[in-house]
């Protein structure tokens, strides 16, 4: 069994330093409840709701060599655990809504957003390196951002390449997510932890309910709608890595992708 939790938090628009302490305490909570992989926002150091690319583009960092991996790699290693955290990504001239993944001995690897949620498309290039399963030996962690639920293909995607958890950084504005995830985590037999804000920004209003969701789609874990809390749940690698729900059928192996597509 392995601990993992999500982190959910109300970051403050275009503020780094209080999000990155902010979301230290939060961490240090989760790590000493024994969570081995700590989820966290999307955007958890800059916010979410922009007025135009400038905001963006003065607040977004480099990964790795930016400051918000640096200061996820210090709180890694210090405390022995595993990150994924969502982060606004600079690299050149070009902007991702992206996520990190960071641990005890450093700089893991990132993913960018592939479907962007609205008003993000005018900020944003869509995330170009595909969906990716990080091996972190004990576990292995498929990333995926916030919209992303919304297009099944990307839960599917991670499982298919060997995810047994997907980590889901998440900004939610719409309602329908944490009744979806159950279900994502049923149809990929995978474990789901999605790492939601609370808030309200510039009008926009945030809906919390963090949550792990395991693959008999049981909700573990689920937070309140408006508090900054932790939650954690137990997660069993035996049972996502078997795709058989009994003698006959496998999940997987009876897909029959030659009827799926036009
Ligand atoms: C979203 O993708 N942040 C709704």
């Amino acid at each position: 069994m392995v601990k993992v939790a999500y982190v959910q938090m109300e970051p403050l628009l275009l503020n780094p330093d209080k999000n990155y302490s902010k979301a230290e305490g939060l961490i240090k909570e989760a790590a000493k409840k024994g969570a081995k992989l700590i989820v966290l926002p999307e955007l958890f150091d800059s916010g979410y709701n922009f007025e135009n690319r400038d905001e963006v583009f003065e607040i977004a960092q480099p990964i790795p060599d930016g400051e918000t991996t640096t200061f996820l790699m210090d709180v890694a290693r210090d405390l022995g655990v595993y990150i994924v955290a969502g982060t606004a990504e600079k690299e050149g001239e070009s902007l991702y809504n992206s996520a990190v993944v960071v641990g005890p001995r450093g700089y893991v690897g990132k993913y960018r957003k592939v479907h962007l949620f609205y008003r993000e498309k005018y900020f944003f290039e869509p995330g170009n390196l595909g969906f990716r399963v990080f091996d972190l030996g004990f576990l292995k962690v498929g990333v995926m951002i916030c919209f992303d639920w919304f297009f099944p293909e990307s839960a599917r995607t991670l499982a298919l390449k060997g995810a047994d958890v997907i980590a889901h950084p998440a900004n939610l504005v719409m309602p329908y997510a944490p009744r979806a995830m159950p279900i994502r985590a049923l149809e990929n037999r995978v474990y789901t932890i999605t790492a939601d804000r609370v808030g309200e920004e510039r009008g926009l209003k945030f809906i919390g309910k963090s949550l792990i969701a395991s693959p008999k789609a049981e909700v573990l874990s689920i937070a309140s709608e408006t508090e900054e809390e932790v939650g954690i749940a137990d997660i069993d690698v035996h049972i996502v890595r078997n795709k058989r729900i009994n003698e006959l059928n496998d999940i997987f192996k009876d897909r029959r992708p030659e009827y799926y597509f036009m």
